[in-house]
């Protein structure tokens, strides 16, 4: 299975993967971020999906048919979402039905959408953690295939929290990838 990786950020998970022997053939990300060059020091292609718009006026069916495009064009056969911060469409999830994963930083279906850390702070639980499941159409909602419990210290901010969970992330998510590539199918 030929892999592609969606990321917006830091890019940790994504060296992860790669660093964990993940065969990544190209990088989409929807924005100039550090996982540029972490692809670019690993020799992994990238592909800059730029997003034009944050505002409603976003084409988010145009958008997901650019990155269906360049996955399509690396030949992917399972997408990984690394930290990939623009909601996709419908196109992504016909052409990859079953076969785009995602990572999200909180025990799902516990505190979905883009401030999973934040909202577990504001919760006051005590055990939040991660998840990796299949990406459906609707957000942080689909199969989940692994999950690691990840405990909050009293002295805690977002950024702690965040890191220890990130941590534990770059864990799981390569061992769940290398899981689906020795089966050869998602679940
Ligand atoms: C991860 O915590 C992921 O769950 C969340 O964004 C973070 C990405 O981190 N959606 P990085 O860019 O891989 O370092």
């Amino acid at each position: 299975m030929v892999v592609g990786v969606l990321a917006s950020g830091a890019g940790s998970n994504l060296a992860a993967l790669v660093d964990a022997g993940v065969p990544v053939a190209v990088v989409v990300v929807d924005r100039s971020c550090p996982a540029e060059a972490v692809a670019a020091e690993r020799g992994i292609p990238v592909v800059v999906v730029a997003r034009s718009s944050f505002g409603a006026d976003f084409d988010r069916v145009a958008y997901t048919k650019a990155v269906v495009d360049a996955l399509a064009d690396a030949d992917v056969d399972l997408v990984v979402m690394a930290g990939f911060m623009t909601v996709l469409g419908a196109p992504l999830f016909e052409t990859y039905a079953g076969r785009v994963l995602n990572t999200h930083p909180a025990l799902l279906p516990a505190f979905r959408g883009a401030h999973a850390v934040r909202q577990a702070l504001a919760a006051g639980v005590k055990i939040t953690g991660c998840t990796v499941h299949v990406a459906t159409l609707e957000l942080d909602a689909g199969p989940i295939l692994a999950q690691e419990a990840v405990p909050v210290e009293p002295d805690d901010d977002e950024a702690t929290l965040h890191e220890r969970i990130k941590v534990v992330e770059r864990r799981l998510l390569p061992a769940t990838v290398h899981e689906i590539l020795e089966r050869g199918s998602v679940t």
